[in-house]
């Protein structure tokens, strides 16, 4: 006898402290819902750390039941070989669904294919995280039916599809953003010094990332005064200003402060990297817009 797997549930899990985004929401259920032949794509766009792969992993958890047959996840962001990083997720996506190994074509080509054909009248959704390319979202969407494509690009992907929903996050407002930084690092710090709460909100300007980052300055040392971090991070805003690239320096120096905090053996582990890279200013493994020809998505010139 063989066992028939459950269907795969491959999105990971929203963080327990998930906050507002309700506008977003909802333009992602009314799109979702809309009548339509082929999936429905929708790609949530914004500057890095706005929260678009958490809001599509909370998405994808809110509405599981709607998408019986499958929940897809696969991390685009940072690969150097996207032929290669799609192909094997392709698979991935096969292997989960029961497909055996040998039934498998060995080409890109035929790989989608094959995913789209046992897409076709299913209801899957399908997370696409970090698209940089069209193509990507091409070989990776399910065949025509009632399934659902969540994109999430630091710019939106032009030319995608004249039938995607873009849905573009703004920063939390500050009711919501301190909600969430209580959440991390207690809310009772937070009220027992209103003014530096204050500013070290407005430091963070509702970046869900650098309310995390805070969250998480203040949680590592929980008898420090919440004034102390800020002055420390006036103090980096300062030794940064020297560099005019940097945009938002109040959140650059968030960074800074938490990576410069880390020990060697963590500031090389994977878990930081993230850290690292905003710390450091634009990363140099993804393409820019097409117009600059650099390899940056955050590129000074856009
Ligand atoms: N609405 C939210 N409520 C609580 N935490 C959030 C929310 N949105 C994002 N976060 C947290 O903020 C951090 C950054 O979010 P996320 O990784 O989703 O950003 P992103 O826009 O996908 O960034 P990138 O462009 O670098 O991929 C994560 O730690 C995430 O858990
Ligand atoms: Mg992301």
């Amino acid at each position: 006898m063989t066992l028939r797997r459950e269907p795969p549930r491959q999105v990971p899990s929203p963080t327990p402290h998930f906050t507002n985004q309700r506008d977003a929401l909802a333009l992602a259920d009314a799109a979702a819902g809309a009548p339509t032949t082929g999936p429905h794509l929708l790609v949530f766009a914004g500057q890095p750390g706005i929260g678009k792969s958490e809001l599509a992993r909370f998405w994808v958890h809110r509405r599981a039941a709607d998408y019986p047959d499958g929940h897809f996840h696969v991390d685009l962001s940072d690969a150097p070989d996207t032929a290669g990083l799609v192909s094997t997720a392709l698979r991935e996506f096969l292997l989960a669904v029961d497909v055996a190994p040998s039934a498998i074509p060995d080409t890109l080509d035929g790989r989608a294919a094959c995913f789209r054909t046992w897409s076709t009248g299913r209801r899957v959704a399908v997370v696409l995280d970090g698209v940089y390319a069209p193509s990507q979202v091409r070989m990776l969407r399910p065949g025509p039916g009632r399934s659902v494509v969540l994109v999430t690009a630091v710019a939106a992907v032009a030319e995608l599809d004249s039938h995607a929903t873009v849905i573009d996050l703004e920063p939390l407002e500050e009711p919501f953003a301190r909600t969430l930084l209580g959440h991390l690092a207690r809310p009772d710090r937070l009220a027992a010094e209103p003014e530096a709460a204050r500013e070290l909100l407005a430091m963070c300007a509702g970046l869900p990332i650098a309310v995390c980052v805070a969250g998480a300055l203040l949680k590592c040392r929980p008898h420090r005064l919440v004034s102390a971090l800020v002055g420390e991070l006036r103090d980096e805003r300062a030794r940064l200003s020297g560099f005019s690239q940097i945009r938002n320096k109040d959140v650059r120096a968030m960074f800074a402060a938490a990576y410069g905090r880390l020990g060697r053996e963590a500031r090389s582990g994977a878990t930081v990297r993230s850290v690292r890279t905003r710390a450091a200013g634009p990363s140099p493994r993804r393409p820019c817009a097409p117009r600059c020809g650099c390899r940056r998505v955050r590129c000074p010139l856009r």
